[in-house]
Protein backbone atom coordinates (compact mmCIF):
# COMPACT_ATOMS: atom_id res chain seq x y z
CA UNK A 1 0.00 0.00 0.00
CA UNK A 2 1.60 3.57 -0.75
CA UNK A 3 2.77 5.34 2.19
CA UNK A 4 0.01 8.35 1.79
CA UNK A 5 -2.92 5.75 1.95
CA UNK A 6 -1.43 3.73 4.45
CA UNK A 7 -0.52 7.00 6.81
CA UNK A 8 -4.30 8.31 5.89
CA UNK A 9 -6.00 4.89 6.92
CA UNK A 10 -3.88 5.07 10.34
CA UNK A 11 -5.20 8.58 11.05
CA UNK A 12 -8.74 7.55 10.11
CA UNK A 13 -8.99 4.61 12.25
CA UNK A 14 -7.11 6.66 14.93
CA UNK A 15 -9.93 9.54 14.88
CA UNK A 16 -12.37 6.95 14.76
CA UNK A 17 -11.13 5.44 17.89
CA UNK A 18 -11.24 8.62 19.17
CA UNK A 19 -14.82 9.44 18.44
CA UNK A 20 -15.98 5.64 19.47
CA UNK A 21 -14.14 5.64 23.09
CA UNK A 22 -13.82 7.80 26.09
CA UNK A 23 -11.22 8.08 28.72
CA UNK A 24 -9.73 5.28 30.41
CA UNK A 25 -10.59 3.06 27.37
CA UNK A 26 -14.61 3.01 27.93
CA UNK A 27 -16.58 1.63 25.00
CA UNK A 28 -19.23 4.28 24.08
CA UNK A 29 -20.87 3.06 21.03
CA UNK A 30 -22.05 6.66 20.44
CA UNK A 31 -20.26 9.72 18.75
CA UNK A 32 -17.59 11.65 21.40
CA UNK A 33 -20.44 14.15 22.52
CA UNK A 34 -23.51 12.67 23.70
CA UNK A 35 -26.62 14.63 23.03
CA UNK A 36 -30.65 14.52 23.59
CA UNK A 37 -31.48 12.36 19.86
CA UNK A 38 -28.90 9.73 20.85
CA UNK A 39 -30.34 9.24 24.57
CA UNK A 40 -33.76 8.99 22.84
CA UNK A 41 -32.55 6.37 20.74
CA UNK A 42 -30.90 4.16 23.67
CA UNK A 43 -34.69 2.84 24.30
CA UNK A 44 -34.33 -0.96 24.94
CA UNK A 45 -30.66 -0.84 23.83
CA UNK A 46 -27.66 -0.38 25.89
CA UNK A 47 -28.36 0.64 29.63
CA UNK A 48 -27.72 4.37 30.40
CA UNK A 49 -25.82 5.86 33.61
CA UNK A 50 -26.47 9.17 34.83
CA UNK A 51 -24.80 11.10 37.82
CA UNK A 52 -25.25 14.56 39.70
CA UNK A 53 -22.24 16.89 39.18
CA UNK A 54 -22.42 20.37 41.04
CA UNK A 55 -18.66 21.87 39.96
CA UNK A 56 -15.48 21.50 37.99
CA UNK A 57 -13.94 18.68 39.59
CA UNK A 58 -16.95 16.07 40.06
CA UNK A 59 -17.91 16.81 36.33
CA UNK A 60 -14.39 16.01 35.13
CA UNK A 61 -14.48 12.79 37.66
CA UNK A 62 -17.83 11.48 36.08
CA UNK A 63 -16.76 12.54 32.51
CA UNK A 64 -13.49 10.87 32.43
CA UNK A 65 -14.96 7.48 34.19
CA UNK A 66 -17.64 7.63 30.75
CA UNK A 67 -21.05 8.52 32.19
CA UNK A 68 -23.66 8.87 29.65
CA UNK A 69 -25.38 12.22 31.34
CA UNK A 70 -24.45 14.41 33.74
CA UNK A 71 -27.21 15.59 35.99
CA UNK A 72 -26.92 19.18 37.89
CA UNK A 73 -29.64 17.79 40.53
CA UNK A 74 -31.64 20.27 42.68
CA UNK A 75 -30.05 17.63 45.36
CA UNK A 76 -27.32 20.42 45.34
CA UNK A 77 -29.00 21.78 47.78
CA UNK A 78 -28.81 18.67 50.34
CA UNK A 79 -25.33 17.52 48.76
CA UNK A 80 -23.47 20.51 48.62
CA UNK A 81 -25.02 23.16 50.57
CA UNK A 82 -26.45 21.01 53.45
CA UNK A 83 -29.83 22.50 53.16
CA UNK A 84 -32.60 19.87 54.24
CA UNK A 85 -35.25 20.23 51.18
CA UNK A 86 -34.58 21.18 47.25
CA UNK A 87 -36.80 24.17 47.74
CA UNK A 88 -34.13 26.31 48.54
CA UNK A 89 -32.58 26.36 45.82
CA UNK A 90 -33.75 28.76 42.94
CA UNK A 91 -32.44 29.95 39.54
CA UNK A 92 -29.37 31.77 40.64
CA UNK A 93 -27.65 28.90 42.41
CA UNK A 94 -28.58 26.14 39.81
CA UNK A 95 -27.13 28.70 36.81
CA UNK A 96 -23.73 29.11 39.09
CA UNK A 97 -23.19 25.33 38.99
CA UNK A 98 -24.08 24.52 35.20
CA UNK A 99 -21.64 26.75 34.64
CA UNK A 100 -19.08 25.24 36.80
CA UNK A 101 -20.10 21.85 35.58
CA UNK A 102 -20.07 23.21 31.81
CA UNK A 103 -15.95 24.27 32.10
CA UNK A 104 -14.98 20.42 32.40
CA UNK A 105 -16.05 20.13 28.72
CA UNK A 106 -17.73 17.35 29.10
CA UNK A 107 -18.59 14.87 26.38
CA UNK A 108 -21.25 13.63 28.59
CA UNK A 109 -25.13 15.09 27.86
CA UNK A 110 -25.41 17.96 30.42
CA UNK A 111 -29.10 18.23 31.60
CA UNK A 112 -29.97 20.50 34.36
CA UNK A 113 -32.80 20.84 37.03
CA UNK A 114 -35.49 23.18 37.09
CA UNK A 115 -35.66 24.43 40.84
CA UNK A 116 -39.09 24.89 42.46
CA UNK A 117 -40.92 27.72 41.24
CA UNK A 118 -39.26 28.10 38.13
CA UNK A 119 -41.28 26.34 36.10
CA UNK A 120 -44.71 26.46 37.85
CA UNK A 121 -46.13 29.94 37.77
CA UNK A 122 -46.41 29.97 33.56
CA UNK A 123 -45.35 28.60 30.53
CA UNK A 124 -43.42 32.00 29.37
CA UNK A 125 -41.15 31.95 32.94
CA UNK A 126 -40.99 28.18 32.50
CA UNK A 127 -39.38 28.85 29.10
CA UNK A 128 -37.58 32.36 30.18
CA UNK A 129 -36.08 29.97 32.99
CA UNK A 130 -34.73 26.97 30.62
CA UNK A 131 -33.64 29.43 28.74
CA UNK A 132 -30.96 30.99 31.10
CA UNK A 133 -29.90 27.51 32.31
CA UNK A 134 -29.16 26.43 28.67
CA UNK A 135 -27.91 30.76 27.75
CA UNK A 136 -26.28 31.44 30.59
CA UNK A 137 -25.51 28.25 32.34
CA UNK A 138 -24.61 26.00 29.02
CA UNK A 139 -27.35 23.21 30.01
CA UNK A 140 -28.30 20.81 27.21
CA UNK A 141 -31.60 19.67 27.97
CA UNK A 142 -33.48 20.51 31.12
CA UNK A 143 -35.52 18.31 33.88
CA UNK A 144 -38.38 18.74 35.16
CA UNK A 145 -40.66 17.26 37.80
CA UNK A 146 -44.28 16.53 37.70
CA UNK A 147 -46.74 14.94 35.11
CA UNK A 148 -49.93 15.80 33.16
CA UNK A 149 -50.03 19.07 35.14
CA UNK A 150 -46.94 20.30 34.19
CA UNK A 151 -47.41 19.69 30.30
CA UNK A 152 -48.25 23.24 29.60
CA UNK A 153 -44.69 23.71 30.72
CA UNK A 154 -43.25 21.05 29.17
CA UNK A 155 -44.75 21.72 25.79
CA UNK A 156 -43.25 25.34 25.93
CA UNK A 157 -39.78 24.40 26.97
CA UNK A 158 -39.92 21.64 23.87
CA UNK A 159 -41.44 24.91 21.83
CA UNK A 160 -38.36 26.88 22.73
CA UNK A 161 -35.70 23.69 21.15
CA UNK A 162 -34.39 22.61 24.83
CA UNK A 163 -35.25 18.99 25.36
CA UNK A 164 -36.67 18.18 28.52
CA UNK A 165 -35.91 15.33 30.33
CA UNK A 166 -39.16 14.38 32.89
CA UNK A 167 -39.46 12.87 36.53
CA UNK A 168 -41.96 11.23 38.04
CA UNK A 169 -42.39 9.46 41.15
CA UNK A 170 -40.84 10.55 44.36
CA UNK A 171 -40.59 14.42 43.71
CA UNK A 172 -38.02 15.65 45.92
CA UNK A 173 -39.91 19.24 45.25
CA UNK A 174 -43.02 17.88 46.42
CA UNK A 175 -41.74 16.91 49.75
CA UNK A 176 -44.79 18.90 51.79
CA UNK A 177 -47.54 17.82 49.22
CA UNK A 178 -46.28 13.96 49.94
CA UNK A 179 -46.01 14.21 54.04
CA UNK A 180 -42.11 13.33 53.69
CA UNK A 181 -39.76 11.52 51.39
CA UNK A 182 -42.09 8.34 51.17
CA UNK A 183 -41.90 6.02 48.16
CA UNK A 184 -44.80 6.29 45.70
CA UNK A 185 -47.24 4.46 44.07
CA UNK A 186 -47.86 1.45 46.41
CA UNK A 187 -51.61 1.72 46.12
CA UNK A 188 -53.34 0.73 42.84
CA UNK A 189 -54.73 4.12 41.75
CA UNK A 190 -51.29 6.11 42.75
CA UNK A 191 -49.75 3.78 40.46
CA UNK A 192 -52.08 4.13 37.94
CA UNK A 193 -51.81 7.80 37.85
CA UNK A 194 -47.96 7.83 38.35
CA UNK A 195 -48.21 5.63 34.63
CA UNK A 196 -50.47 8.24 32.99
CA UNK A 197 -48.62 10.81 33.98
CA UNK A 198 -45.23 9.12 32.46
CA UNK A 199 -47.10 8.05 29.15
CA UNK A 200 -48.18 11.88 29.29
CA UNK A 201 -44.52 13.15 29.22
CA UNK A 202 -43.43 10.52 26.63
CA UNK A 203 -45.97 11.92 24.34
CA UNK A 204 -45.57 15.10 24.66
CA UNK A 205 -41.82 14.30 23.54
CA UNK A 206 -39.82 14.12 26.86
CA UNK A 207 -36.51 12.69 25.46
CA UNK A 208 -36.30 10.11 28.76
CA UNK A 209 -38.12 10.20 32.10
CA UNK A 210 -36.61 9.32 35.78
CA UNK A 211 -38.42 7.10 37.55
CA UNK A 212 -37.33 7.90 41.47
CA UNK A 213 -38.83 5.67 44.47
CA UNK A 214 -41.24 3.48 43.42
CA UNK A 215 -42.06 -0.40 44.08
CA UNK A 216 -39.80 -2.07 40.76
CA UNK A 217 -42.63 -3.62 39.33
CA UNK A 218 -44.17 0.21 38.85
CA UNK A 219 -41.14 0.95 37.12
CA UNK A 220 -40.77 -1.81 35.42
CA UNK A 221 -44.72 -1.51 34.05
CA UNK A 222 -44.23 2.76 32.99
CA UNK A 223 -40.69 1.35 31.04
CA UNK A 224 -42.82 -0.79 28.87
CA UNK A 225 -45.55 1.48 28.64
CA UNK A 226 -43.18 4.62 27.24
CA UNK A 227 -41.10 4.80 24.24
CA UNK A 228 -38.62 6.85 25.70
CA UNK A 229 -36.34 5.60 27.75
CA UNK A 230 -36.42 5.56 31.96
CA UNK A 231 -33.68 5.85 34.28
CA UNK A 232 -34.49 4.76 37.70
CA UNK A 233 -33.23 5.64 41.02
CA UNK A 234 -34.93 3.71 43.78
CA UNK A 235 -37.14 2.31 40.77
CA UNK A 236 -35.57 -1.40 40.53
CA UNK A 237 -33.59 -3.24 37.92
CA UNK A 238 -35.90 -2.76 35.15
CA UNK A 239 -35.38 0.98 33.82
CA UNK A 240 -33.40 1.58 30.79
CA UNK A 241 -31.03 3.40 32.89
CA UNK A 242 -30.19 4.57 36.52
CA UNK A 243 -28.74 7.28 38.05
CA UNK A 244 -27.07 8.20 41.38
CA UNK A 245 -26.10 11.01 43.22
CA UNK A 246 -22.51 11.57 42.85
CA UNK A 247 -21.36 11.81 46.84
CA UNK A 248 -23.86 8.60 47.66
CA UNK A 249 -21.82 6.70 45.05
CA UNK A 250 -18.35 7.58 46.09
CA UNK A 251 -19.17 7.71 49.52
CA UNK A 252 -18.27 11.57 50.14
CA UNK A 253 -21.87 11.95 52.73
CA UNK A 254 -22.20 10.57 56.01
CA UNK A 255 -22.33 7.73 55.59
CA UNK A 256 -25.83 7.27 56.00
CA UNK A 257 -27.91 6.47 52.45
CA UNK A 258 -30.87 5.18 50.85
CA UNK A 259 -31.47 1.79 50.65
CA UNK A 260 -31.42 2.29 47.23
CA UNK A 261 -27.67 3.59 47.12
CA UNK A 262 -24.99 1.40 46.23
CA UNK A 263 -21.97 2.81 47.15
CA UNK A 264 -19.07 2.01 45.00
CA UNK A 265 -15.95 3.98 46.97
CA UNK A 266 -15.58 5.51 50.96
CA UNK A 267 -14.28 8.22 50.04
CA UNK A 268 -14.80 10.71 52.58
CA UNK A 269 -12.90 8.42 55.31
CA UNK A 270 -10.23 8.25 53.02
CA UNK A 271 -10.36 12.26 52.80
CA UNK A 272 -10.67 12.38 56.83
CA UNK A 273 -7.24 9.98 56.77
CA UNK A 274 -5.19 11.82 53.88
CA UNK A 275 -6.09 15.25 56.41
CA UNK A 276 -4.98 13.58 59.37
CA UNK A 277 -1.70 12.90 57.81
CA UNK A 278 -1.46 16.56 56.51
CA UNK A 279 -2.00 17.79 60.21
CA UNK A 280 0.61 15.51 61.81
CA UNK A 281 3.55 16.38 59.36
CA UNK A 282 2.04 20.01 59.78
CA UNK A 283 2.82 19.62 63.25
CA UNK A 284 5.97 17.77 62.89
CA UNK A 285 7.53 19.32 60.45
CA UNK A 286 7.85 16.62 58.00
CA UNK A 287 5.98 18.76 55.64
CA UNK A 288 6.90 20.77 53.29
CA UNK A 289 10.04 18.73 52.06
CA UNK A 290 13.39 20.02 50.53
CA UNK A 291 11.64 19.10 46.94
CA UNK A 292 8.54 20.46 47.79
CA UNK A 293 10.19 24.68 48.23
CA UNK A 294 11.46 27.25 45.84
CA UNK A 295 15.44 27.10 46.22
CA UNK A 296 17.65 30.40 44.91
CA UNK A 297 21.18 29.65 44.00
CA UNK A 298 23.77 29.35 47.18
CA UNK A 299 25.10 32.66 46.46
CA UNK A 300 21.81 34.50 47.04
CA UNK A 301 20.78 32.16 50.32
CA UNK A 302 24.32 33.54 51.76
CA UNK A 303 23.73 36.68 51.00
CA UNK A 304 20.32 36.93 52.15
CA UNK A 305 21.42 35.54 55.55
CA UNK A 306 24.89 36.79 56.06
CA UNK A 307 24.26 39.79 58.92
CA UNK A 308 21.40 38.20 60.03
CA UNK A 309 20.78 35.65 62.75
CA UNK A 310 20.07 31.88 62.43
CA UNK A 311 17.22 32.30 65.41
O1 LIG B 1 -31.58 16.28 41.93
C1 LIG B 1 -31.28 15.10 41.73
O2 LIG B 1 -30.22 14.62 42.16
C2 LIG B 1 -32.20 14.27 40.98
C3 LIG B 1 -31.87 12.82 40.86
C4 LIG B 1 -32.23 12.16 42.12
C5 LIG B 1 -32.55 12.21 39.71
O3 LIG B 1 -33.18 14.75 40.52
Amino acid sequence: MPALAKSLGNRLGAFVRQITKRDGGYPCPMAAHVTAPQIRARKGGPKISMVTAYDYPSAMIADRAGIDIILVGDSVANVVHGMSTTLEVGMDEMVLHTRAVRRAEPSALLVVDMPWLSFHISPEDAVRNAGRLVREGGAEAVKLEGGIKRLPMVDAILSAEIPVMGHVGLTPQSVHEMGGFKVQGKLIDAAEEMIEDARALAVAGCFAIVIEGVPDVLGEIITKEVDVPTIGIGAGAGTDGQVLVFHDVLGLGNGHYPKFVRSYANLADGAVSALKEFISDVETGAFPAEEESYHVSDEVASELLRGRSSE
